[in-house]
């Protein structure tokens, strides 16, 4: 369970994992005790709930002076550049996603930080890796510049936990699916895409091709993990790179069909763009049991419960 006198710093907040967790963080916390930031202007769905600072994480002196001021404790830092704007821009990818987890990692160290959360991801593993049931330890050979951004760290965050004690702990998401806020320029975001236009227009245009199966999980199962690894005992921990965590594995056309199931008029077209060629060289499906063993990780939603979900969330929003 969290410790009440913790005050929680959420960098990159107005994201699409962003918002929902600094809610659920200040559900835990309490609102006043989780201050959420962000390059950009603060997600309406957050205002009036807590504090929100203005912060680019790439100013070192910046964020060690908020760290400082608000007495900050932990920092579950979420700012990154995606895998397709990745692409576009790999030296600015390459950039922001190591320096801005080094100057985090640093302040953890200098300022004693009680915790750090930084999620990697999926895109670490590469075409060597195994396709089916992923392992945790296996190949990885990543050819995206975010998945090598992810990869590398992973060994930053081992190697300050291994030399400085920083208590930094990490999951490698697989796409994130939600309706909250929206997905910012990753290779999954046609499964969040996906619902809103079959509302929307009941049809479709696909950026991947029908039978692409990619390793998936609803967003109140990743906000889930996230907590519960953030609350387990440090002593239960055996990976400090970064867990596999998996939620379900689906192919654009199975999405379509169960979408489908509630508005059978949808339809579904596909062309393929530059980001099938990022999504073929990632695994279909995730084996976490090293998680399940060490922290108790199970998800509750296959993607049936999650279609139903969405479509009725969107229904109401809209
Ligand atoms: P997002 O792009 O939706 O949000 C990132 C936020 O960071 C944005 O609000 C952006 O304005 C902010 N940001 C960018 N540069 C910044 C800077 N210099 N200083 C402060 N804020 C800055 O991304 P997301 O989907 O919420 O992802 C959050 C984290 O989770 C990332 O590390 C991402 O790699 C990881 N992840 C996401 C997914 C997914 O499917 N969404 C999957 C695997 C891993
Ligand atoms: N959803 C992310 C992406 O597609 C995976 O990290 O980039």
């Amino acid at each position: 369970m969290p410790a009440r006198k913790d005050k929680v710093l959420v960098i990159g907040a107005s994201g699409q994992i962003g918002v929902e967790l600094t809610l659920a963080l200040r559900k835990q916390y309490g609102n006043n005790n989780v201050v959420a930031s962000d390059l950009r202007e603060e997600n309406p769905l957050l205002k009036g709930t807590g504090p929100y600072v203005s912060l680019d994480v790439m100013n070192k002196e910046m964020l060690h002076v908020q760290v400082i001021r608000q007495n900050i404790t932990q920092i579950y830092l979420l700012a990154a550049i995606l895998s397709a704007t990745g692409e576009k821009n790999p030296n600015l990818a390459w950039h922001l996603n190591m320096q801005g987890l080094l100057n985090v990692l640093d302040i953890a160290r200098e300022e004693k930080l009680h915790k750090v959360y930084w999620p990697s991801s999926i895109a670490v593993f590469g075409p060597t890796s195994p396709k089916v049931n992923c392992p945790q330890k296996t190949v990885i050979e990543p050819t995206t510049v975010y998945g090598i951004s992810k990869y590398a760290g992973e060994f930053w965050c081992n190697y300050y936990h291994q030399r400085f004690g920083v208590d930094v702990r990490s999951i490698r998401y697989p796409g994130l699916i939600s309706y909250k806020s929206a997905p910012g320029g990753g290779t999954t975001d046609y499964a969040v895409e996906i619902y809103a236009e079959a509302l929307e227009q009941k049809k479709y245009n696909c950026f991947l091709k029908e039978d692409t199966y990619l390793p998936m999980m609803y967003m109140p199962d990743a906000i889930r993990a996230t907590l519960e690894l953030m609350h387990a005992p440090a002593a239960s921990i055996s990976v400090r790179t970064s867990y596999n965590v998996s939620g379900m594995s689906f192919s654009p056309k199975e999405i379509a069909e169960s979408i489908q199931d509630h508005i059978p008029d949808f339809t579904i077209q596909y062309k393929p763009d530059s980001r099938q060629q990022i999504a073929d060289s990632w695994p279909q499906s995730i084996d976490d049991s090293i998680a399940q063993k060490d922290w108790g990780w199970k998800p509750q939603y296959d993607l049936i419960k999650m279609t139903a979900d969405m479509l009725e969330n969107l229904q109401v929003k809209s």
